[in-house]
């Protein structure tokens, strides 16, 4: 006999227990015997219509009425009802197609007749339900490219906490306390951190430039790295902004290295991530850690450099035909001070470093117009890296 709704008057645990027992028990059975597209459509719609659907009618028999002491409870056995009549809903039309597509099979091999039965228990004969397999996320992807090519160059990969103290953050990296420059970076502080030393407190790092002396301190030079992470600032979302980010973060030291051996990689880096069209200009900037500092910044690869697309403005580059790509410099010899003691003395090695971030860059080479994008988990924009 076919099964409906009871209306209900005990809400105790153990009614509503058995209650949704015997939904479940019903709704089993009648997924069972969806066969094919059209035993599947009256199914759907017997649970999961919106007029009067076995949903609908639990919403109205059981929860509606429900007395004020026990909503919360029944609220939450209507929720988890739901979820599963959802799930067996969607399973039976994975099941009758698996079972169509695997008779297809059978049949145009020529395999051995399949018994094909349809059962509660577990069939080992059917294949599995089918799960699409992910895409790589773009700014992952970037990511990985970025690093690729950093790594046929000889770099290895280091990484560091995200949870960083302000020693790494800032300390080391030569923005003394109260140094303005601490700034420019928006930092997310842990709360409650104020009877430790400053040195120790806690915070969100604000780039991947701490792990640069996390590195130092465990390796000894001749070095060569690259590091990817996550980063946090105190900015409010928008077009352009995201209070989470990823950096690469890039480091060289060795005896004798020279500003013509960053510019010589740079320029190089930056051909093989784009292309080997673009050029690459450098303007003198300011970091702390790094003495003397530059942006770098690469010919447009959107317009080729002309600033115009046909008769329209170019608006990645501004008009300009030139992409701020980096910031970058020779490490600081203060900055080299702080790991003296693992072979890092400033008058016998030289460095230099570099940042820039992944997702500008993902969002500069896939034409997205909006960061949040990425971090929305939205499968029909992320379907399109597939
Ligand atoms: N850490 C800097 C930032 O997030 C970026 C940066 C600039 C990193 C210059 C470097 C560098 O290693 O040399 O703003």
């Amino acid at each position: 006999m076919a099964y409906t709704v009871p209306t209900l008057t005990d809400y105790s645990t153990a009614a509503l227990e058995r209650a949704s027992a015997e939904l479940f028990s019903a709704l089993g059975e009648e997924a069972s015997a969806v066969k094919n597209e059209a035993d599947w459509k009256v199914f759907r719609d017997r649970w999961m219509a919106r007029k009067n659907g076995v949903l609908t009618q639990i919403n109205d028999l059981w929860l509606k009425t429900a007395p004020k002491e026990a909503k919360r409870e029944t609220g939450a056995r209507v929720n988890e009802i739901k979820g599963k009549v959802e799930a067996r809903v969607m399973l039976a039309k994975d099941h009758y197609e698996n079972v169509a597509a695997l008779r297809n099979v059978a049949k145009t091999r020529g395999l051995y007749p399949v018994d094909i039965r349809p059962s509660d228990s577990v069939d080992i004969s059917l294949p599995g339900i089918r799960r699409p397999i992910g895409a790589e996320h773009p700014v992952v992807k970037t990511t990985n490219e970025i690093v690729r090519v950093f790594q046929k160059l000889g770099y290895s990969v280091a990484e560091g906490p995200v949870v960083e103290t302000d020693y790494y953050n800032f300390e080391s990296l030569n923005f003394p306390p109260n140094h303005p420059a601490r700034d420019t970076q928006d930092t997310l502080f842990i709360a409650g951190q104020q009877a430790k030393a400053q040195r120790e407190r806690l915070l969100l790092r604000t780039h991947t430039s701490p792990v640069q002396i996390r590195t130092m301190e465990k390796m000894r030079p001749p070095l060569r790295i690259v590091i990817p992470g996550t980063v946090h600032r105190n900015d409010p979302p928008d077009a352009s902004h995201s209070p989470m980010f990823h950096q690469i973060e890039g480091l060289a030291v060795d005896t004798n290295i020279t500003f013509g051996d960053l510019k010589g990689t740079l320029d190089h880096a930056m051909k093989e991530f784009f292309g080997s069209s673009v050029k690459t200009s450098f303007r003198p900037s300011f970091f702390p850690f790094t003495e003397p500092s530059a942006e770098m910044y690469v010919s447009c690869f959107i317009c080729g450099g002309s600033g115009r697309r046909g008769s329209d403005p170019c608006r990645p580059c501004k008009q300009t035909g030139w992409i701020e790509i980096l910031g970058c410099g020779m490490v600081d010899p203060n900055v080299f001070e702080f790991v003296k003691d693992n072979g890092y003395d400033p008058r016998k090695v030289s460095g230099f470093a570099f940042g820039m971030g992944a997702d500008r860059i993902a969002l500069l080479k896939y034409g997205v117009d909006d960061i949040q994008l990425f971090f929305q988990g939205d499968v029909r924009f992320l379907r399109q890296w597939a």
